[in-house]
């Protein structure tokens, strides 16, 4: 299946000059969904990331996060904005191009023998995969791996992320 042609392409979105790669087209497409997360799966287990656990971030990586859990047998945890989670959390800032921002976990959400692999719907900069590796890594667990439905290759995010698999379905 052509993935790249469910992905809808938004000029000047957020700002003038980005051309925003769009998933809710492929999201809305039940072939292209189901295709999607069979594609992941095969892709972690290829790779051989298996994990106890899949780490995805607010709010893009809650939509593709748990389905490959679910698939892997694996857990989902989730990775949010400031002051969203209810108990006590660890916390990362991390630099955006004006200011910076701070994702956050639930401090009893992962053990120091957890297997963890990290998903988000797109990889950009790499700054917030970078930034949730960070954060796994105060747990002192072993990061397996990242995976991303689109990468955007010339922003050359996975320059900034730790030595461990990386995969993607779709590169731009
Ligand atoms: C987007 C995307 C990734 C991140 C990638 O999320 O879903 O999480 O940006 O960019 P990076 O590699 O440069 O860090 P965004 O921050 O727009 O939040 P949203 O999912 O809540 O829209
Ligand atoms: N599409 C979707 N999300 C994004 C993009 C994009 O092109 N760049 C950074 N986050």
């Amino acid at each position: 299946m052509d993935l790249k042609s469910l992905i809808r392409d938004i000029p000047d979105f957020p700002k003038p000059g980005i051309l925003f790669r769009d998933i809710t087209t492929l999201l809305r497409d039940p072939e292209g969904l189901r295709y999607t997360i069979d594609l992941f799966t095969e892709k972690c287990i290829e790779s051989g990331l298996q994990a106890d656990y899949v780490v995805g971030m607010e709010s893009r990586g809650f939509i593709f996060g748990p389905p490959l859990a679910y698939k892997l047998g694996a857990g989902f945890i989730p990775v949010r904005k400031r002051g969203k989670l209810p108990a006590a959390v660890h916390s990362i800032e991390y630099e955006l191009e004006y200011g910076t921002d701070c994702l956050e976990m639930h401090q009893d959400a992962l053990h120091s023998n957890s297997r963890v692999l990290i998903v988000d719907d797109l990889i950009a900069t790499g700054g917030t995969a970078n930034a949730t590796a960070k954060l796994v890594e105060k747990f002192g667990c072993e990061l397996v791996g990242f995976g991303f439905i689109i990468e955007l290759r010339d922003l050359q995010g996975r320059k900034h992320l730790p030595d461990v698999p990386i995969i993607s379905l779709m590169e731009y």
